[in-house]
């Protein structure tokens, strides 16, 4: 059979992965896909690296469009990240009848509705495995695997840069910006790594995933979105005291009330598996009604886990390029025609516990001072820890957990006890999850 001819857009740290995977596991691909999947073309700004990296087998352009628009080219494979050329690119790539491959969140976050919405009038696939988790096949689990389910709830470690942070922070004592140029240095931090550390780029991949669980639009302007850039490493050592790990988790749940799309640091049991997932590794737990709790993990972001992804779609594709477009795998799941409006919750309705941090003056009438605040507010507190005041200073920290309470209260409470006069400066909060099966 005729070979597949993809055109491959960018051969960066994906792209360049990308093409190492396939060409070193050609043979076997081949047996799989049923054909063989050529990178006929590649443009990169940088032709004299695309030239060496081809080595004669491709052709090598500067101009990406003359790809997209190539009537040699079956497949695109956007991997030049962005969301101005990008779309551009994925567009044109649509417009000529060319199925596309992309691991492009932020495009798909922000256009998806666009793109999907062209794709299917054309007739060709956008395909996104390599967009959510890098290398774990997330996207195909929660389409294809768990179509049985009512999806009740995600929750996962979806950016690899700040994870990798985290654990450098917590295991080795490691310094925020140290560790985030290590991360950058590894190749797993976006172009504009504040995606990374202000969970924006978390926020991109769950805004995917739910649409896909839930049958709704994409809507990253609505996820609330909160990175680790202000975590202290008092908050991770009182939060490990406390039997917890800190993590930045996306969490998507199905309430009566609505949908709640948010990123944020996040207290889990440190017993929990997921609690225990460092470094670049990501995992992802999805409840579902009929499966349970399930959890993926593996690597979230690197050249060859990503490009792990992207082969698999180039495969999908080729597998799936001439199957009546009506009978494909919907891109978010559910058919175009039976998406649903419900409503994505604000923050203020969410509903869930919280770690606070206050210092306060080491004297008699704090603690009744600041637990009548929370218990007028109908806040209870699951545990509590006064800290030993140190040496020649006169105030204490105490650190409190509370149980699940709508955030809007807790901010309420939050912002009358900064006003009590025994309080010094602001209270910390970051929001727990048990995480249990329920
Ligand atoms: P890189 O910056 O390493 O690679 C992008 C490549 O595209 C570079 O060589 C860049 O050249 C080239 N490029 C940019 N614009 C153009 C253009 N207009 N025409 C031709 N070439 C262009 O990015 P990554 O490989 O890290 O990321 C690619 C995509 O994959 C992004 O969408 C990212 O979010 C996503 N992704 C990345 C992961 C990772 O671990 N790195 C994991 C999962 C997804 P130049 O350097 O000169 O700008
Ligand atoms: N910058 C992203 C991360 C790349 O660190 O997870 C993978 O999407």
């Amino acid at each position: 059979m005729k070979a597949i001819n993809v055109g491959l857009l960018g051969i960066g740290t994906v792209g360049s992965g990308t093409f190492k995977v396939l060409s070193r596991n050609a043979e076997e691909i081949t047996r799989r896909a049923g054909r063989e999947i050529r990178i006929a073309m590649i443009a990169d700004r940088d032709i004299e690296k695309a030239k060496k990296l081809a080595g004669g087998s491709a052709i090598v352009t500067d101009d990406a469009f003359k790809v997209a628009s190539s009537p040699d080219i079956d497949i695109v494979v956007e991997l030049i990240g962005g969301t101005t050329v990008a779309r551009q690119l994925v567009l044109e790539a649509i417009k000529n009848g060319k199925h596309v491959v992309t691991a492009n969140k932020a495009l798909l976050a922000l256009y998806g509705n666009e793109i999907f919405a062209a794709a299917q009038k054309a007739g060709v696939i956008v395909a996104f495995e390599a967009a959510v988790a890098g290398g774990i096949p997330i996207i195909k689990a929660l389409r294809e695997g768990l179509t049985a389910n009512r999806i009740e709830w995600i929750a996962g470690i979806i950016n690899g840069t700040s994870n990798y942070i985290l654990s450098e922070m917590r295991e080795k004592g490691a310094s925020f910006a140290d560790a985030l140029k290590d991360a950058q240095a590894l190749g797993y931090a976006e172009l504009d790594p504040t995606f990374d550390i202000e969970g924006i780029d978390a926020a991109h991949k769950l805004t995917l995933m739910a649409s896909i669980a839930f049958g709704i639009p994409t809507q990253f302007d609505k996820a609330y979105t909160e990175g680790i850039s202000k975590l202290t490493r008092e908050d991770i050592t009182y939060a490990e005291e406390l039997g917890y790990r800190i993590k930045l988790l996306g969490i998507t749940k199905r309430t009566e009330k609505g949908i709640e799309l948010r990123v944020h640091p996040t207290l889990i049991p440190a017993k929990r598996l997921i609690a225990n997932v460092e470094g670049v590794m990501n995992a992802i737990l999805v409840k579902g009604d009929a499966v349970g709790a399930t959890m993926y993990y593996g690597a979230g972001a690197g050249s060859e886990p990503t490009a792990s992804a992207v082969v698999a779609d180039l495969v999908d594709v080729t597998r799936m390029h001439t199957s009546d477009p009506e009978h494909r795998v919907p891109h978010l799941a559910f058919q175009p025609d039976a998406m649903s409006d419900v409503a994505i919750l604000p923050m203020s309705e969410v509903e869930t516990a919280y770690y606070l941090r206050m210092r306060a003056f080491d004297k008699p009438g704090v603690l009744a001072d600041v637990t009548r605040i929370l218990a007028d507010l109908g806040i209870s507190i699951d545990a509590m820890v006064q800290k030993e005041p140190i040496e020649g200073e006169e105030h204490v920290d105490i650190i409190m957990l509370t149980h699940r309470t709508l955030e809007k209260h807790i901010d309420c409470a939050i912002s009358k006890i900064e006003a009590l006069a025994v309080i010094s400066g602001s209270v910390k909060k970051i929001r727990l999850e048990e995480l249990n099966r329920n």
